[in-house]
């Protein structure tokens, strides 16, 4: 027989504090991807539904916690595109964006039917800082309060997973701020988010705003932590690790550090972080980072957003090197001049540039490659066409044959 709303309400009620209870003392980082969702705010990274499920399901395998899979009241195409992710995508919890309205609330759950309890969620915001509630929304603190109790109460009673958002939280003044939180877990709130909207905090002050929510907010304790941050000031990766050592226990973030206006903090780049430093930050990530480069090339493709050559993790440069001491070092070990081998990203191969830069032992190395004599005068004589080379020609595989053949001839 099947059970009653009211039992699987009251299961839940049992079961969400555990569950937070276990996140919250885990010790594990959970990603919150928002790529289908604030990275496509990017102008022109629109998305094809059938992109996203493309993008969602290789993010399930790269192991996020949850996707921000779109905003379902926005256009059809993102409540369509959350329908295709119904069922298909099965290990992360899929949560779709809504403002502190009930038909925003109803559009999500529409989106979401079919898709198990545990597994879906909203995420609400709602403008908070003076400059919201003056000129957007022209509320009064006291309107906002009570908009976040009725929506997230509201959204409670459908959802086990409800995020709450203050939007503009880093320009929003502290102690009205604690209060919205407060307000938003006595309502039902599973998360509470702190975004950086317009990407203006530096590590310093996201630490210490992180920590005064944690102190400032009575109810803490019954809600995980997210944190949010855009990149104007190039900072938001680094703001998001200064949460982690803070305590936060989700990041979102966007694969390519993709999103509205400078961007949001690149997943790759955070989950290296992590990757490479756990003395410092004491945590665990479920992130597999063998995928990172295929998953980075793959939304560069499909948002038409190309990567930069630099891009950190995942730009073409990354691996490659024409200074000669790089390449000496490189070839006598790769570690030399490498902060972490390129399969450990799923990327690579090194490759050694020639160029005008270039040294003689990567010289010998190629021609070694290629079957040529590597001898000094032959060396010496590639290293004379390199210097001698215009900018912009690619000295690749033919052009060094052609010029080792040019100096037998000679
Ligand atoms: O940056 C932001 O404030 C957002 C909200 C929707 C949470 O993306
Ligand atoms: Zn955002």
């Amino acid at each position: 027989m099947a059970w009653g709303r009211g039992v699987m309400r009251r299961i839940g009620q049992v079961v969400k504090p555990l569950v937070i209870r276990h996140h919250r003392h885990s010790g594990a980082v959970l990603f919150s991807d928002t790529t289908l969702r604030d990275g496509e705010q990017m102008p022109g990274a629109t998305l094809e539904p059938d992109d996203k499920l493309r993008i969602a399901l290789a993010l399930e395998e790269l192991g996020v916690h949850s996707l921000d899979a779109g905003f379902p009241a926005s256009s059809e195409q993102d409540a369509a595109a959350i329908r295709k992710m119904v069922g298909v995508v099965k290990r992360p919890v899929l949560t779709a964006l809504c403002r502190t309205v009930r038909s925003d609330i109803d559009a999500a759950e529409a989106a979401l039917d079919g898709q198990p309890k545990h597994k879906r969620g909203v995420s609400l915001f709602v403008g908070t800082s003076p400059l919201h509630r003056q000129y957007k929304l022209q509320k009064s603190e006291a309107e906002i309060l009570s908009l976040i109790a009725e929506s997230v109460g509201y959204a409670a009673s459908r959802f086990d997973i409800v995020a709450f958002s203050p939007e503009d939280a880093s320009r929003t003044e502290l102690p009205f701020l604690c209060r919205c939180y407060q307000t938003a877990i006595e309502a039902g709130a599973t998360t509470i988010g702190f975004p950086d909207t317009v990407g203006c905090l530096t590590p310093e002050k996201a630490r210490d705003s992180l920590r005064a929510i944690q102190d400032g907010v009575p109810a803490i304790e019954r809600a995980l932590v997210a944190v949010h941050f855009h990149n104007d000031l190039g900072l938001a990766v680094a703001n998001t690790l200064a949460c982690i050592a803070e305590g936060a226990h989700v990041v979102q973030c966007t694969i390519n550090g993709i999103g509205e206006r400078a961007g949001n903090a690149s997943l790759e780049e955070v989950a290296m972080a992590l990757k490479l430093h756990p003395d410092q930050y004491g945590r665990t990530m479920r992130i597999d980072t063998t995928k990172l480069v295929p998953l980075c090339r793959l939304v560069a493709e499909l948002t038409g957003c190309p990567l930069p050559l630099n891009k950190p993790v995942a730009g073409e440069t990354v691996f490659a090197t024409e200074a000669g001491i790089h390449q000496d070092g490189l070839l006598k070990h790769p570690d030399t001049y490498l902060p972490f081998r390129p399969e450990l990203v799923g990327g690579g191969p090194i490759r050694l540039i020639l160029g005008r830069h270039s040294g003689r032992r990567a010289v010998a190395h190629r021609l070694e490659q290629l079957g040529l004599s590597a001898d000094e005068v032959s060396v010496g004589h590639i290293l004379d066409q390199l210097k001698l080379a215009p900018k912009g020609t690619l000295v690749d595989d033919a052009t060094v044959q052609s010029w080792s053949r040019s100096r037998k001839s000679a």
